[in-house]
């Protein structure tokens, strides 16, 4: 998608579509004649600018344009960054399917902000992906679109720079979604590290990936232990990211699960629903999509990005219920169950992170079946063992529009985790699951200021909307990227 910035007047846009977004209670005026047929789609009250509505002119006139749509903001008062980026998602969802193929939005004078410029850019990017990578005969279908142009008319230089953020951080989440949509036969641990080879290797990171026998030296016998009941050979992907400059000597790590298939091991999981399992890598596919725009962007805080990359089979030689383990940390745990793999193969990358010398962690993981019963799909669930690194990541969640939602972690949820025969045992007993799994992350993280984040109900849409297909969300790239670029700020 070629995306540019156009500073002239909107009756000068020679697009497919021009793109508008229209408030609530107020008919938009373009000072065009087809101002009074606006005014009509309000009258009749087919449009009223409520979120995400769309109503589509062809030949408007007084414009070059092919074609006006209108998209509902909602109340013109509360109307956000966030809420541009779903409309412009929203409208370019409707258009794709239309074939428009070169797209424009206008940002009328009020909404020039850089903010709303990338969000603007960010919603056509997101919104244009869709996963069909592997649908064949694909003419009858909707093309992509080839152009998006943000229109702001009178607009400053500040803007073009914006345009690119906004172009960076959406392709970054693309690339990520991506990742992530790949079938769990052509997205191995391998070719998962082969991917953030290459992604390094053009952005200018340094990428080094750990194997098997790199793991054995170290002691890694946790990762080790859920890689052995697969035969695709496992892989701890480091990417490094350092800058020019810094008056900080923060180092921020980032950790993601990368299980590029979850099956439960020897604890296997019900058939229904199994095939979904193939996002079960969509924190480490959020790390590294957060590493490719944080290598454009330049922050000025060194980031090391994480991704222990496994499959979880029951194989002959998987481990079994009840093996104990040794972890990098030198804690043993006690496996009681091969499903609960994403805190095994966690433990040991905190640990590594820190001997890497990052002072402060965050992960982002598909830990749990159980943050979907505590928070649905609306809100990533965020726990840390240090309020000011979570406050921070709330900001930055909060500023790129990713919800996320602060859970408990008390002293007192250190009873779920009693054990009879090593230190820790994988999983707690029924209640609080979500918060049990993040515990036994934190006993590895302590003392270092970190954040997990279990994105298990948010990594992946069962149900497309308007401004998003269905299939894998690509979040926490934004909060990562953020994060980073405000570091020195909060
Ligand atoms: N990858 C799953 C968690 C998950 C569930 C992600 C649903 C996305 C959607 C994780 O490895 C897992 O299996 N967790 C178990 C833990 C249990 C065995 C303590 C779970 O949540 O059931
Ligand atoms: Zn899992
Ligand atoms: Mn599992």
């Amino acid at each position: 998608m070629e995306i540019r910035l156009d500073t002239r007047p909107v009756d000068q846009i020679d697009a497919d579509a021009l793109i508008v977004p229209a408030f609530e209670g107020l008919p938009l005026r373009l000072g065009q004649a087809c101002d009074g047929w606006i005014a009509g789609l309000y009258e009749s009250g087919e449009f009223k600018g409520k979120p995400l509505e769309t109503a589509l002119l062809h030949a408007p006139a007084g414009l070059k344009t092919a074609r006006l749509m209108l998209v509902g903001g909602g109340k013109a008062e509360s109307f956000s960054a966030a809420d541009l980026r779903k409309a412009v998602g929203a409208a370019t969802r409707a258009l794709k399917a239309k074939s428009a193929r070169r797209l424009a939005v206008v940002l009328e004078p009020s909404r020039q902000s850089t903010d709303n410029a990338a969000a603007a850019v960010e919603g056509a990017v997101l919104g244009g992906f869709d996963p069909d990578r592997y649908k064949t005969g694909k003419e009858g279908a909707a093309k992509g679109v080839e152009e998006f142009v943000v229109v702001a008319p009178g607009g400053g230089p500040e803007l073009a720079a914006a345009v690119e953020r906004g172009r960076i951080l959406g392709e970054s989440q693309n690339f990520a979604r991506d990742l992530v949509n790949e079938p769990a036969n052509r997205m191995t641990p391998s070719v998962m590290a082969e991917r953030a080879r290459q992604m390094a290797a053009e952005e200018g990171l340094d990428c080094e990936v750990l194997d098997r026998d790199r793991m054995r030296q170290l002691g890694m016998g946790s990762l080790l232990a859920v890689a052995m009941g697969s035969d695709e050979p496992p892989a701890l992907i480091v990417v490094r990211y350092r800058p020019a400059t810094t008056a900080s000597s923060d180092h921020l790590g980032l950790v993601g699960k990368g299980v590029t298939f979850d099956t439960g091991g020897i604890s296997i999981k019900p058939a229904d629903g199994m095939e979904k399992m193939k996002y079960d890598m969509a924190g480490g596919a959020a790390v590294l999509g957060a590493m490719r725009a944080i290598a454009r962007l330049k922050p000025a805080i060194a980031v090391t990005a994480l991704v222990p990359a496994v499959e979880n089979m029951p194989g002959s030689r998987a481990q079994r219920p009840g093996d104990i383990v040794t972890t990098l940390s030198g804690k043993t745990v006690e496996v009681l169950n091969t499903d609960a793999e994403g805190r095994l193969i966690l433990n040991d990358a905190l640990t590594y992170a820190q001997r890497l010398g990052c002072t402060h962690l965050v992960d982002a993981a598909t830990l749990t079946g159980a943050i979907v019963v505590a928070l649905g799909h609306v809100h990533v669930g965020a726990f840390t063992n240090h309020q000011p690194m979570l406050d921070r990541v709330l900001a930055a969640a909060r500023a790129e529009g990713e919800k996320m939602w602060p859970m408990p972690l008390d002293d007192e949820y250190k009873d779920y985790l009693k054990c009879a025969f090593a230190d820790l045992p994988n999983i707690g007993g029924r209640w609080g699951g979500a918060i049990t799994a993040a515990y036994f992350l934190k006993e590895f993280a302590d003392p270092t200021p970190w954040v997990h984040l279990d994105i298990a109900g948010t990594a992946w849409l069962d149900d497309e909307k308007p401004f998003l297909a269905k299939g894998p969300t690509g979040v926490c790239v934004r909060t990562f990227v953020n994060l980073a670029m405000n570091w020195g700020t909060s």
